[in-house]
Formats: C-alpha cells, structure tokens, sequence
C-alpha cells in the first residue's frame, strides 16, 4: 500500500520524505488555505515546489464546478508539472471531465467519494484514483472502512485500474484497516504516518536494552 501525505505544508512533506515511506501527496483547498498561501501564481509555484520535493504523484484539486471550466483549470494544473494528478469532485460535470482528462492521458483523483456507486463512475470515466473519505464517513456514524472493502471487491471484479486512495484518514488504525481492506493508497496527516511507530513495549524494550549495553559497553 502506497503512503501520500494530505497537506499543503511544505515542513511536513520534507519531514515524512525525510522519513523514508512517502510515495505521494494529496491536497485539497481547505489544506492549501491552512498553508497560508494566496494568489493563482503563488499556489501554483507552491504545487511545482511540491513536486520537486517529493518527486511522486501530487493531487491538486479544482475549484471550478462546470464542465468547460474543470477542463480548463484541469489542464492548466496538469501543465504545472508531470508529477501533477488532477482532483476533480464527485458531481456529473465532474465525471465528464475525468473522462476527458483520461481520454487526453491527463491522470486524475476523483474525490469527495462517500458510495460506492459514485466509485463505479469515477472508475467507468477513468479516474486514476477514487477518493473515499473514511473519517468524514465515521463523523456520521457510518463505517467508512466497509466502503473502501466494497469498492476493492468491486474494482477487483470487473477489473478497474482505478486505485482506491482511503482519504479523510484521521489515525494510524485507520492506515491499518485500509491496508487490511486492499486500499492502493492512504493519504494521511503526518500524525497518523507517525503514530504507527508507536508501541509502549517498543518503548520498554529499548529502554531495557540501552540499561543492560551500559553494563558491557
Ligand atoms: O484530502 C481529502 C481528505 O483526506 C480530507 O480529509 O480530514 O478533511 O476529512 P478530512
């Protein structure tokens, strides 16, 4: 299962490249207005730095909401650089869109996904990635790690090449049910990619392993 970290700031994408495991990003615009950044250049040159930092996949997203005009913010995100996927929502001039970012070779991340009908679209116009959000999923009292098993078990019978990217991971249980559950990818705050270090026996035994070494060393 690839790891895509879902932010804007440009400190956390260094740390979890440093840290050896990231395979992407993901942002969304809620994430690139918490990274302070204004202005079509200025966010552009922010998502060509990404790129250059993390030398993978990078989601960014469109505002735009109608056919004609996804398409050309699409187009103008995807020349940004190679690297670039484009985000498009889960509405109907979204899905026609995705199809003509496919047909144009023009990768795509549909998100905003909460069905799986809606990830039967997204793969039928040829997404790249489908985004279902799990944690949004839980905030309602729905478990959101039963879609992503229902849209792997779907994808895997027809044979979609879309990959199902868990998105709206709130912890690292949540990276490891999505794992369990087929997920190509989770896209996570750097909190979640860092919690799954976390054991206190990991803890205990080191501190135990150090006190003895001192004994021979
Ligand atoms: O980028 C989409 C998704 O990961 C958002 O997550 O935490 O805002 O529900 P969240």
């Amino acid at each position: 299962m690839k790891f895509f970290i879902d932010t804007a700031n440009l400190d956390e994408i260094k740390e979890a490249k440093e840290f050896g495991v990231l395979d992407g990003v993901t942002t969304n615009p809620s994430l690139m207005a918490k990274s302070g950044v204004k202005g079509k250049e200025n966010i552009f040159k922010h998502y060509k730095t990404i790129c250059e930092i993390v030398d993978a996949d990078v989601s960014a997203e469109v505002i735009a909401t109608t056919y004609e005009e996804i398409i050309k913010e699409g187009e103008e995100l995807a020349a940004i650089d190679d690297r670039i996927v484009v985000k498009v929502p889960m509405i109907k001039d979204g899905i026609k869109a995705i199809k003509y970012f496919s047909d144009k070779g023009i990768r795509t991340n549909c998100t905003l996904v909460f069905s799986a009908g809606q990830a039967i679209l997204a793969a039928k116009a040829g997404a790249t990635y489908v985004s279902p959000f799990i944690g949004r999923l839980d905030d309602i009292s729905f478990e959101g790690m039963d879609l992503i098993a229902q849209i792997v078990d779907i994808y895997e019978t027809f044979s979609f090449d879309t990959q199902v990217l868990a998105a709206s991971i709130r912890g690292p249980l949540h990276i490891v049910q999505a794992a369990e559950s087929g997920a190509d990818v989770a896209t996570c705050p750097l909190s979640a990619i860092l919690g799954l270090l976390k054991h206190p026996l990991t803890d205990i035994g080191l501190e135990k392993f150090l006190s003895d070494a001192k004994n021979f060393s």
